[in-house]
């Protein structure tokens, strides 16, 4: 499994975001520059992620090689990708080394920022955050995890969440398949209020689309 690092813009743009609130949870940062970024405008930002059980020096090694392997899937799915967001391929090769460097260097100054967990099963009080945002795990790993484990896993976002959870992209890695049962998982979600709302983004082709969760 690869650890991006997707950067602050990239997510703005994914998640459609203006102005942060108070707290904000990254559920599978991975090597995303994202929580260092809101902590330096003042956001108390936590970022969660199995890959943070790793060793140091293994969890560098393992961002660093996850640069050029999220090129390869690029590559390889080429036109399945559209590129009028990022401008060229350079421009998004800079956006994620700045990242991962962005993250590599506040993961060592501010290690409590950085918590080991997975889904579905994530190891912060009910309503700890005011937004839950969760980018490139749910949908995009559809092959590898199903209906049941995605069912579980919006659930837990949703009860750590205070008032909403957004999730980017709602397509399979690579070629950008829709994921055929995210209708009737979204029914699913009794007492859950879901909304697919365009974004800004887009980078697979087509996927400019987030589920929003309110409750
Ligand atoms: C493709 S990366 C996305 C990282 C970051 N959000 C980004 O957009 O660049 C997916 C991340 O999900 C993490 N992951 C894998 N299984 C997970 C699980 N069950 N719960 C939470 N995170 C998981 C991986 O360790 C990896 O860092």
């Amino acid at each position: 499994m690869l650890v991006t690092s997707r950067s602050y813009a990239e997510y703005e743009a994914m998640f459609d975001l203006s102005d942060l609130p108070e707290s904000v949870l990254d559920c599978c940062a991975g090597g995303a520059g994202f929580t260092a970024e809101a902590a330096a405008r003042g956001v108390d930002a936590v970022a969660v992620d199995p890959a943070y059980e790793l060793p140091a020096a293994e969890l560098v090694d393992t961002v660093r090689r996850s640069l050029p392997a999220t090129s390869g899937i690029v590559d390889e799915h080429a036109g399945n990708f559209v590129w009028h967001w990022y401008g060229s391929p350079e421009r998004k090769d800079e956006l994620r080394l700045d990242a991962a460097d962005r993250f590599l260097t506040d993961v060592a100054v501010a290690p409590e920022r950085y918590v080991p967990g997975s889904l579905p099963e994530l190891p912060f009080p009910d309503r700890r955050f005011e937004l839950v945002l969760s980018s490139h795990l749910l949908f995009t790993w559809a092959d590898k995890y199903d209906q049941d484990w995605h069912l579980a896993a919006l659930r837990e976002l949703v009860r750590v969440a205070r008032s909403e959870v957004r999730v980017f992209p709602l397509v399979k890695q690579g070629a950008g398949e829709p994921v055929e049962y995210l209708p009737e998982l979204l029914e699913q979600l009794d007492g859950v209020q879901a909304e697919i709302r365009r974004v800004p983004y887009e980078f697979q082709a087509g996927a400019n689309r987030m589920l929003v969760l309110t409750h």
